[in-house]
């Protein structure tokens, strides 16, 4: 039994390094037995819940993937807004009383921050964060960092850029804290309005990360061992003029790349809008779209830690 049975999976700041290798290493024996053609039937009987009040195509289809890929079967709310009982009122708390009694496991995307806790709250099974409004998105995080692994062979000693929306972006909250732990360099760039939450910044600081805060872009790509790409997140904006103004405030074009270290690498959770030119996929540390792949492999991992199955 490990530390993560029948844990709710909130916020990447409540898993210790010690659960962060696990899902890692459970990540790379999925990723191996996959590799090899093998199959798993971990979660064979087990079902998912996947409950998204918001937009998604890789975190849900991702979710999906990996619990079939298990042996196990999904129960799905997608546009839960409209067409479930959130129409007639219903809480996420009931909503949560209701679930455990239909799945052994859920994922919730939903607008409000604080809205996963809420479902979690409300259900005894294990509930994952799949994106709550600008808060959390930890299951994000640990498929990046799972990348970073991969594709640079190691998380010390690197010096990560985030770069955009670092205001509203949900993914970058919960990278940046996991990364925090294997002493990465950060570079966080953005508009001022955009900056990176200074409850984050101020706690990261405490705990001795060193972060390096600007608008501009270009002289810090020389430095970067990883470029994390965000896009401005146009439905957070109350007013559509501010995002009018801020929208195509970086982009990374072959041009920006020409300063960098030969084995950048390049990230972005997706969807990207256009800040970063078509032209940068050809390139060899463009690893988005890898990046998106993983996302099965360590979704994998998680449900089958938090259910018990591994
Ligand atoms: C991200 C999200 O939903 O926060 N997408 C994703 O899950 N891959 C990033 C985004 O929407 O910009």
């Amino acid at each position: 039994m490990t530390s993560l049975v029948g844990k709710d999976i909130l916020a990447s700041d409540q898993l210790t390094v010690d659960e962060l290798e696990l899902i890692l290493a459970t990540a790379k024996q999925f990723d191996i037995i996959s590799q090899a053609g093998g199959t798993l039937d971990l979660m064979r009987n087990m079902i998912l819940a996947t409950l998204f009040y918001e937009p998604s195509t890789r975190t849900r289809l991702s979710f999906e993937s990996a619990i079939l890929r298990l042996g196990g079967q999904v129960l799905s709310v997608a546009e839960a807004k409209s067409s479930s009982s959130a129409a007639k009122g219903e809480t996420l708390y009931d909503t949560g009383k209701m679930i455990e009694g239909y799945a052994h496991a859920a994922v919730i995307r939903h607008p409000v921050v604080g809205s996963a806790q809420e479902l979690a709250d409300g259900a005894s099974i294990p509930v994952i964060n799949g994106g709550d409004g600008a808060g959390q998105h930890p299951s994000q995080a640990l498929l990046d960092l799972y990348t970073i692994q991969k594709e640079k062979g190691r998380l010390n000693d690197l010096t990560v850029t985030l770069v955009g929306d670092l205001r509203y972006g949900r993914t970058v909250h919960s990278l940046a804290p996991l990364l925090r732990h294997f002493g990465t360099q950060f570079n966080f760039v953005s508009p001022s309005e955009l900056a990176m939450p200074v409850a984050i910044t101020d706690k990261m600081r405490a705990q001795g990360s060193a972060i390096n805060e600007t608008d501009d872009l270009a002289p810090v790509v020389p430095q970067t061992d990883v470029l994390y790409v965000t896009r401005i997140q146009k439905e957070r904006f109350a007013d559509p003029a501010q995002y009018e103004a801020l929208k195509g405030a970086y982009i990374v074009n072959n041009a920006l790349l020409q300063q960098a270290k030969p084995d950048l690498t390049i990230m972005h959770p997706l969807p990207r809008v256009d800040e970063i030119a078509k032209e940068v996929d050809a390139f060899e540390g463009a690893a988005y779209f890898r990046q998106a792949a993983n996302g099965v492999l360590v979704r994998m991992a998680l449900l089958a830690l938090i259910t018990g199955k591994i």
